[in-house]
Protein backbone atom coordinates (compact mmCIF):
# COMPACT_ATOMS: atom_id res chain seq x y z
CA UNK A 1 0.00 0.00 0.00
CA UNK A 2 1.38 3.44 -1.34
CA UNK A 3 -0.77 6.21 0.40
CA UNK A 4 -0.29 9.86 -0.31
CA UNK A 5 -0.79 12.25 2.10
CA UNK A 6 -1.42 15.79 1.95
CA UNK A 7 0.01 18.57 3.71
CA UNK A 8 -0.65 22.31 4.50
CA UNK A 9 0.86 23.49 7.27
CA UNK A 10 -0.54 24.87 9.81
CA UNK A 11 0.99 28.09 9.87
CA UNK A 12 0.02 29.46 6.17
CA UNK A 13 -2.58 32.18 5.97
CA UNK A 14 -5.94 30.41 5.13
CA UNK A 15 -5.54 31.89 1.73
CA UNK A 16 -2.16 30.12 0.88
CA UNK A 17 -3.89 27.63 3.14
CA UNK A 18 -5.79 25.61 0.28
CA UNK A 19 -3.46 25.76 -2.03
CA UNK A 20 0.04 25.10 -0.75
CA UNK A 21 0.24 21.73 -0.15
CA UNK A 22 2.83 19.54 0.02
CA UNK A 23 2.62 15.24 -1.12
CA UNK A 24 4.70 13.26 1.24
CA UNK A 25 4.72 9.60 0.58
CA UNK A 26 3.67 7.94 3.85
CA UNK A 27 5.75 4.55 4.62
CA UNK A 28 4.05 1.23 4.94
CA UNK A 29 1.38 1.80 7.97
CA UNK A 30 3.00 -0.20 11.18
CA UNK A 31 1.38 -3.27 12.30
CA UNK A 32 0.59 -1.42 15.39
CA UNK A 33 -2.62 0.69 13.72
CA UNK A 34 -4.41 -2.54 12.89
CA UNK A 35 -2.89 -3.86 16.20
CA UNK A 36 -5.18 -1.29 18.70
CA UNK A 37 -8.70 -1.63 16.67
CA UNK A 38 -11.53 -0.35 17.39
CA UNK A 39 -13.56 -0.86 20.48
CA UNK A 40 -16.40 -0.35 22.51
CA UNK A 41 -16.33 2.72 25.22
CA UNK A 42 -19.11 1.88 27.84
CA UNK A 43 -21.46 4.91 28.42
CA UNK A 44 -21.07 6.78 31.88
CA UNK A 45 -24.01 7.02 33.93
CA UNK A 46 -25.90 9.86 34.40
CA UNK A 47 -25.01 10.13 37.85
CA UNK A 48 -21.25 9.62 36.93
CA UNK A 49 -21.66 12.25 35.01
CA UNK A 50 -22.92 14.62 37.07
CA UNK A 51 -19.86 13.70 39.86
CA UNK A 52 -17.53 14.76 36.91
CA UNK A 53 -18.92 17.64 35.69
CA UNK A 54 -18.71 19.49 39.27
CA UNK A 55 -15.77 17.58 41.00
CA UNK A 56 -13.65 19.56 41.01
CA UNK A 57 -15.05 22.97 39.68
CA UNK A 58 -14.33 22.65 36.00
CA UNK A 59 -13.41 26.58 35.93
CA UNK A 60 -11.26 27.28 38.38
CA UNK A 61 -7.88 25.73 36.51
CA UNK A 62 -9.09 27.84 33.52
CA UNK A 63 -10.18 31.04 34.65
CA UNK A 64 -7.16 33.24 33.69
CA UNK A 65 -8.21 36.44 35.86
CA UNK A 66 -7.63 34.39 38.81
CA UNK A 67 -3.86 34.18 39.24
CA UNK A 68 -3.35 31.30 40.56
CA UNK A 69 -4.53 28.98 38.81
CA UNK A 70 -3.43 26.95 35.52
CA UNK A 71 -3.98 29.05 32.69
CA UNK A 72 -2.52 32.22 34.51
CA UNK A 73 0.84 30.32 35.09
CA UNK A 74 1.06 29.35 31.11
CA UNK A 75 -0.21 32.75 29.74
CA UNK A 76 2.79 34.49 29.72
CA UNK A 77 5.03 34.35 26.25
CA UNK A 78 7.18 31.77 26.77
CA UNK A 79 9.39 30.90 23.83
CA UNK A 80 11.77 28.39 23.61
CA UNK A 81 15.15 28.99 25.92
CA UNK A 82 13.70 31.72 27.55
CA UNK A 83 13.19 32.11 31.59
CA UNK A 84 9.21 32.47 30.86
CA UNK A 85 9.34 29.38 29.04
CA UNK A 86 11.36 27.51 31.81
CA UNK A 87 8.69 28.48 34.56
CA UNK A 88 6.48 27.32 32.49
CA UNK A 89 7.77 23.92 31.51
CA UNK A 90 8.65 23.56 35.65
CA UNK A 91 5.18 24.91 36.60
CA UNK A 92 3.67 21.78 34.34
CA UNK A 93 6.66 19.47 35.84
CA UNK A 94 6.09 20.73 39.78
CA UNK A 95 2.05 20.19 39.25
CA UNK A 96 2.14 17.03 37.70
CA UNK A 97 5.17 15.56 40.40
CA UNK A 98 2.66 16.62 42.92
CA UNK A 99 -0.29 14.26 42.07
CA UNK A 100 2.29 11.64 41.72
CA UNK A 101 2.88 11.06 38.09
CA UNK A 102 6.20 9.69 36.44
CA UNK A 103 8.06 12.73 34.59
CA UNK A 104 10.22 12.06 31.88
CA UNK A 105 12.03 15.60 30.57
CA UNK A 106 13.63 14.82 26.95
CA UNK A 107 15.97 17.46 26.20
CA UNK A 108 17.86 17.56 23.14
CA UNK A 109 18.88 20.70 20.97
CA UNK A 110 18.39 21.39 17.07
CA UNK A 111 19.40 23.61 14.92
CA UNK A 112 17.12 26.54 13.99
CA UNK A 113 17.31 29.30 11.59
CA UNK A 114 18.23 31.88 14.33
CA UNK A 115 20.91 29.58 15.32
CA UNK A 116 21.03 26.03 17.78
CA UNK A 117 18.50 26.32 20.45
CA UNK A 118 18.01 23.23 23.22
CA UNK A 119 14.13 21.93 23.78
CA UNK A 120 12.88 19.85 26.33
CA UNK A 121 9.36 17.51 25.67
CA UNK A 122 7.51 16.80 29.03
CA UNK A 123 6.16 13.34 29.12
CA UNK A 124 3.56 12.48 32.13
CA UNK A 125 3.24 9.31 32.92
CA UNK A 126 0.55 8.10 35.43
CA UNK A 127 1.69 4.36 35.59
CA UNK A 128 4.97 4.29 34.14
CA UNK A 129 5.33 0.23 34.47
CA UNK A 130 1.78 -0.06 32.61
CA UNK A 131 2.11 -1.99 28.89
CA UNK A 132 0.11 0.31 26.71
CA UNK A 133 -0.90 4.10 27.53
CA UNK A 134 -3.67 6.97 25.60
CA UNK A 135 -1.30 10.01 24.79
CA UNK A 136 -2.87 12.80 25.25
CA UNK A 137 -1.05 15.76 23.73
CA UNK A 138 -0.98 19.75 23.07
CA UNK A 139 2.32 21.98 22.71
CA UNK A 140 3.12 24.07 25.49
CA UNK A 141 6.22 26.76 23.56
CA UNK A 142 4.55 29.87 22.89
CA UNK A 143 5.69 31.65 18.94
CA UNK A 144 8.70 33.74 18.75
CA UNK A 145 8.69 36.97 17.43
CA UNK A 146 12.03 38.79 17.56
CA UNK A 147 10.75 42.08 18.24
CA UNK A 148 8.62 44.25 20.47
CA UNK A 149 5.45 43.87 20.83
CA UNK A 150 5.36 41.04 18.80
CA UNK A 151 7.27 39.22 21.01
CA UNK A 152 4.82 39.83 23.91
CA UNK A 153 2.88 36.95 22.27
CA UNK A 154 1.56 34.50 24.65
CA UNK A 155 -0.79 32.07 22.44
CA UNK A 156 -3.60 31.71 24.15
CA UNK A 157 -5.75 29.63 21.90
CA UNK A 158 -1.99 28.51 21.27
CA UNK A 159 -1.99 26.37 22.92
CA UNK A 160 -2.13 27.87 26.65
CA UNK A 161 -5.70 26.79 26.85
CA UNK A 162 -4.87 23.43 25.82
CA UNK A 163 -2.23 23.22 28.26
CA UNK A 164 -4.00 24.03 31.13
CA UNK A 165 -7.02 21.93 30.43
CA UNK A 166 -4.73 19.09 30.44
CA UNK A 167 -3.51 19.48 33.88
CA UNK A 168 -7.16 20.47 34.49
CA UNK A 169 -7.80 16.30 33.31
CA UNK A 170 -4.72 15.27 35.42
CA UNK A 171 -6.06 16.33 38.51
CA UNK A 172 -9.82 15.41 38.10
CA UNK A 173 -9.03 11.94 36.64
CA UNK A 174 -5.88 11.21 39.21
CA UNK A 175 -7.84 9.49 41.59
CA UNK A 176 -9.36 7.37 39.85
CA UNK A 177 -6.51 6.16 38.07
CA UNK A 178 -4.75 5.73 41.22
CA UNK A 179 -7.77 3.82 42.94
CA UNK A 180 -7.91 1.70 39.78
CA UNK A 181 -4.02 1.01 40.54
CA UNK A 182 -4.55 0.14 43.60
CA UNK A 183 -7.45 -2.50 42.49
CA UNK A 184 -5.04 -3.81 39.96
CA UNK A 185 -2.17 -4.43 42.18
CA UNK A 186 -4.94 -6.14 44.86
CA UNK A 187 -5.91 -8.82 41.81
CA UNK A 188 -9.39 -7.27 42.40
CA UNK A 189 -9.52 -5.49 38.67
CA UNK A 190 -10.24 -8.68 36.73
CA UNK A 191 -10.51 -6.53 33.21
CA UNK A 192 -6.78 -7.03 32.66
CA UNK A 193 -6.48 -5.60 29.31
CA UNK A 194 -8.20 -2.37 30.18
CA UNK A 195 -6.75 -1.51 33.56
CA UNK A 196 -3.03 -2.62 32.26
CA UNK A 197 -3.74 1.15 29.86
CA UNK A 198 -2.23 4.32 31.65
CA UNK A 199 -2.86 7.43 30.40
CA UNK A 200 0.07 10.00 29.48
CA UNK A 201 0.25 13.60 28.86
CA UNK A 202 2.67 15.10 26.52
CA UNK A 203 3.63 18.53 26.27
CA UNK A 204 5.39 19.62 23.34
CA UNK A 205 8.40 21.79 22.86
CA UNK A 206 9.14 23.68 19.73
CA UNK A 207 5.88 23.40 17.96
CA UNK A 208 6.23 26.82 16.38
CA UNK A 209 8.40 27.58 13.40
CA UNK A 210 11.07 30.57 14.17
CA UNK A 211 11.02 31.71 11.03
CA UNK A 212 8.48 30.06 8.39
CA UNK A 213 6.66 26.65 8.62
CA UNK A 214 8.91 24.59 6.71
CA UNK A 215 9.41 20.44 7.52
CA UNK A 216 13.00 21.31 9.39
CA UNK A 217 11.58 24.48 11.23
CA UNK A 218 8.44 23.50 13.23
CA UNK A 219 7.55 20.76 15.68
CA UNK A 220 11.22 20.58 16.64
CA UNK A 221 10.26 18.31 19.60
CA UNK A 222 7.34 15.93 18.04
CA UNK A 223 9.88 14.91 15.43
CA UNK A 224 12.36 14.24 18.38
CA UNK A 225 9.94 12.57 20.58
CA UNK A 226 8.44 10.42 17.92
CA UNK A 227 11.97 9.50 16.50
CA UNK A 228 13.23 8.49 20.06
CA UNK A 229 10.84 6.45 21.04
CA UNK A 230 10.49 4.33 17.44
CA UNK A 231 14.06 3.52 18.45
CA UNK A 232 13.66 2.70 22.46
CA UNK A 233 12.87 -1.13 22.39
CA UNK A 234 10.77 -2.14 25.42
CA UNK A 235 11.82 -5.08 28.55
CA UNK A 236 9.59 -8.09 27.39
CA UNK A 237 6.89 -8.48 30.00
CA UNK A 238 4.29 -10.72 29.69
CA UNK A 239 1.57 -8.62 28.91
CA UNK A 240 3.36 -7.38 26.39
CA UNK A 241 4.14 -10.85 24.96
CA UNK A 242 1.10 -9.89 22.09
CA UNK A 243 3.31 -7.05 21.18
CA UNK A 244 6.15 -9.46 19.48
CA UNK A 245 9.90 -9.63 20.25
CA UNK A 246 10.66 -6.09 18.97
CA UNK A 247 8.33 -3.94 20.37
CA UNK A 248 9.11 0.02 20.79
CA UNK A 249 7.97 2.53 22.58
CA UNK A 250 6.07 3.88 20.23
CA UNK A 251 4.17 0.50 19.55
CA UNK A 252 2.40 0.56 22.76
CA UNK A 253 0.45 4.18 21.85
CA UNK A 254 -2.67 3.14 21.79
CA UNK A 255 -4.08 6.37 20.00
CA UNK A 256 -2.11 9.98 20.53
CA UNK A 257 -4.68 12.70 20.69
CA UNK A 258 -3.36 16.43 19.90
CA UNK A 259 -5.63 19.34 21.14
CA UNK A 260 -4.45 22.76 19.49
CA UNK A 261 -6.10 26.18 18.91
CA UNK A 262 -8.68 25.80 21.59
CA UNK A 263 -10.57 28.19 24.15
CA UNK A 264 -11.90 30.75 21.17
CA UNK A 265 -15.83 30.51 21.01
CA UNK A 266 -17.63 27.69 18.60
CA UNK A 267 -14.37 26.25 17.35
CA UNK A 268 -15.40 23.70 14.75
CA UNK A 269 -13.79 19.95 14.87
CA UNK A 270 -13.11 17.74 11.45
CA UNK A 271 -12.47 13.93 11.89
CA UNK A 272 -9.51 13.67 9.49
CA UNK A 273 -8.72 10.29 9.52
CA UNK A 274 -10.53 7.15 8.69
CA UNK A 275 -9.17 5.02 11.20
CA UNK A 276 -10.04 7.16 14.31
CA UNK A 277 -13.69 8.09 13.09
CA UNK A 278 -15.13 5.75 15.44
CA UNK A 279 -12.94 7.89 18.33
CA UNK A 280 -14.30 11.05 16.66
CA UNK A 281 -18.12 9.72 16.81
CA UNK A 282 -17.46 8.75 20.78
CA UNK A 283 -16.51 12.41 21.44
CA UNK A 284 -19.25 13.40 19.87
CA UNK A 285 -21.43 11.52 21.85
CA UNK A 286 -20.11 12.60 24.43
CA UNK A 287 -21.06 16.10 23.96
CA UNK A 288 -24.77 15.36 22.59
CA UNK A 289 -25.06 13.78 26.40
CA UNK A 290 -23.49 16.84 28.07
CA UNK A 291 -25.34 19.36 26.23
CA UNK A 292 -29.06 17.33 26.63
CA UNK A 293 -28.09 16.68 30.06
CA UNK A 294 -27.84 20.59 30.47
CA UNK A 295 -24.18 20.45 31.77
CA UNK A 296 -22.70 23.56 29.15
CA UNK A 297 -25.26 25.97 30.77
CA UNK A 298 -23.25 28.28 33.04
CA UNK A 299 -23.96 31.81 34.15
CA UNK A 300 -26.34 32.97 32.25
CA UNK A 301 -25.04 31.86 29.39
CA UNK A 302 -28.32 30.77 27.37
CA UNK A 303 -26.36 29.80 24.05
CA UNK A 304 -25.37 26.00 25.57
CA UNK A 305 -28.75 25.21 27.32
CA UNK A 306 -30.41 22.14 26.29
CA UNK A 307 -32.11 22.16 22.65
CA UNK A 308 -29.91 25.31 21.77
CA UNK A 309 -26.50 24.67 21.79
CA UNK A 310 -24.28 24.00 19.07
CA UNK A 311 -22.05 21.20 18.24
CA UNK A 312 -18.47 21.84 17.84
CA UNK A 313 -17.98 18.84 15.70
CA UNK A 314 -18.75 18.99 11.90
CA UNK A 315 -20.72 15.59 11.00
CA UNK A 316 -18.95 13.49 9.16
CA UNK A 317 -19.09 13.34 5.44
CA UNK A 318 -18.57 9.84 4.06
CA UNK A 319 -15.60 11.41 2.21
CA UNK A 320 -13.27 11.17 5.25
CA UNK A 321 -9.93 9.33 4.66
CA UNK A 322 -6.63 8.90 6.02
CA UNK A 323 -5.53 12.31 4.14
CA UNK A 324 -4.70 14.63 7.20
CA UNK A 325 -3.74 18.27 5.91
CA UNK A 326 -3.30 20.21 8.60
CA UNK A 327 0.04 19.99 9.75
CA UNK A 328 1.16 19.78 13.69
CA UNK A 329 2.97 17.66 16.17
CA UNK A 330 0.66 14.65 15.38
CA UNK A 331 2.73 14.22 12.09
CA UNK A 332 5.84 12.56 12.62
CA UNK A 333 3.49 10.07 14.50
CA UNK A 334 0.94 9.52 11.85
CA UNK A 335 4.08 8.84 9.46
CA UNK A 336 4.97 5.95 11.93
CA UNK A 337 2.03 4.72 11.95
CA UNK A 338 0.24 5.97 15.28
CA UNK A 339 -3.70 5.93 15.53
CA UNK A 340 -4.14 10.40 15.63
CA UNK A 341 -6.98 12.66 17.22
CA UNK A 342 -6.56 15.41 16.11
CA UNK A 343 -8.64 17.90 17.79
CA UNK A 344 -7.86 21.29 16.65
CA UNK A 345 -10.30 24.10 15.18
CA UNK A 346 -10.66 24.77 11.51
CA UNK A 347 -10.88 27.66 10.63
CA UNK A 348 -8.06 28.55 12.79
CA UNK A 349 -9.24 31.35 15.18
CA UNK A 350 -9.30 34.48 13.63
CA UNK A 351 -6.79 35.84 16.26
CA UNK A 352 -4.09 33.06 14.98
CA UNK A 353 -0.78 34.31 15.52
CA UNK A 354 -1.38 37.29 16.36
CA UNK A 355 -0.91 39.38 19.47
CA UNK A 356 -4.86 39.24 19.85
CA UNK A 357 -4.85 35.78 21.25
CA UNK A 358 -3.89 36.84 24.23
CA UNK A 359 -6.67 36.85 27.45
CA UNK A 360 -9.54 38.58 25.63
CA UNK A 361 -9.58 35.78 23.29
CA UNK A 362 -10.81 33.18 25.59
CA UNK A 363 -14.29 31.94 26.36
CA UNK A 364 -15.26 30.70 29.73
CA UNK A 365 -17.87 28.65 28.97
CA UNK A 366 -16.16 27.29 25.94
CA UNK A 367 -13.09 25.98 28.01
CA UNK A 368 -15.53 24.84 30.47
CA UNK A 369 -16.99 22.98 28.10
CA UNK A 370 -14.03 21.45 26.87
CA UNK A 371 -12.66 20.75 30.10
CA UNK A 372 -16.22 18.31 30.64
CA UNK A 373 -16.03 16.65 27.41
CA UNK A 374 -12.58 15.60 28.38
CA UNK A 375 -12.86 14.75 31.72
CA UNK A 376 -15.98 12.05 30.76
CA UNK A 377 -14.76 11.50 26.94
CA UNK A 378 -11.06 10.20 29.02
CA UNK A 379 -13.58 8.19 31.43
CA UNK A 380 -15.38 6.22 29.55
CA UNK A 381 -12.03 5.39 27.14
CA UNK A 382 -10.39 4.19 30.15
CA UNK A 383 -13.07 2.58 31.49
CA UNK A 384 -12.86 4.79 34.74
CA UNK A 385 -15.62 4.84 37.15
CA UNK A 386 -16.24 8.75 38.94
CA UNK A 387 -18.28 6.63 41.56
CA UNK A 388 -15.46 4.91 42.95
CA UNK A 389 -14.15 7.41 44.82
CA UNK A 390 -17.62 7.59 47.03
CA UNK A 391 -18.75 3.84 47.56
CA UNK A 392 -17.21 0.75 45.42
CA UNK A 393 -16.71 -2.76 46.46
CA UNK A 394 -15.22 -5.14 44.52
CA UNK A 395 -18.07 -7.18 43.57
CA UNK A 396 -20.22 -4.61 43.12
CA UNK A 397 -17.82 -3.83 40.35
CA UNK A 398 -17.66 -6.82 38.70
CA UNK A 399 -21.27 -7.06 38.48
CA UNK A 400 -21.22 -4.03 36.56
CA UNK A 401 -18.62 -4.52 34.25
CA UNK A 402 -20.25 -7.99 33.23
CA UNK A 403 -23.56 -6.55 32.14
CA UNK A 404 -21.80 -3.56 30.98
CA UNK A 405 -18.68 -4.38 29.05
CA UNK A 406 -19.48 -7.56 27.86
C1 LIG B 1 7.79 36.91 31.01
O1 LIG B 1 6.47 36.88 31.51
C2 LIG B 1 6.06 38.07 32.11
C3 LIG B 1 4.70 37.84 32.69
O2 LIG B 1 4.81 36.97 33.79
C4 LIG B 1 6.05 39.18 31.08
O3 LIG B 1 5.66 40.41 31.65
C5 LIG B 1 7.43 39.32 30.47
O4 LIG B 1 7.41 40.27 29.44
C6 LIG B 1 7.89 37.99 29.93
N1 LIG B 1 9.27 38.09 29.50
C7 LIG B 1 9.62 37.96 28.24
C8 LIG B 1 11.08 38.10 27.95
O5 LIG B 1 8.84 37.73 27.35
ZN1 LIG C 1 0.98 28.57 16.45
Amino acid sequence: MNTAWLSTSKCHSFHSFLFLFVVFSLPLPSLQASFFGKRTLPSLTSKEISILTTTPDPLKNLDPHNPASHLAKILIPRAPETDNHTFVRNYIVSTLKALNWHIDEDQFTDVTPIGQKRFTNVVATKDPSASRRVVLSAHFDSKYFPTYPHNQFVGATDSAAPCAMMLDLAETLNPLLESRMKQFQDGLEDDDDIADMTLQLVFFDGEEAFVDWTDTDSIYGARHLAEKWSTTYIQPHNKRRLMGLHATELSTIEHLILLDLLGAPQPLIRSYYLDTAWLFDAMVSVERRLGDSGAFTYDKEKGMAPGSWRSYFRPRTGKTSNYGYVGDDHVPFLRRGVSILHIIAEPFPHVWHTLQDDIHALDLPTMRRWNLILRVFMCEYLHLRPGDLESRSPSKHRERSDSELA
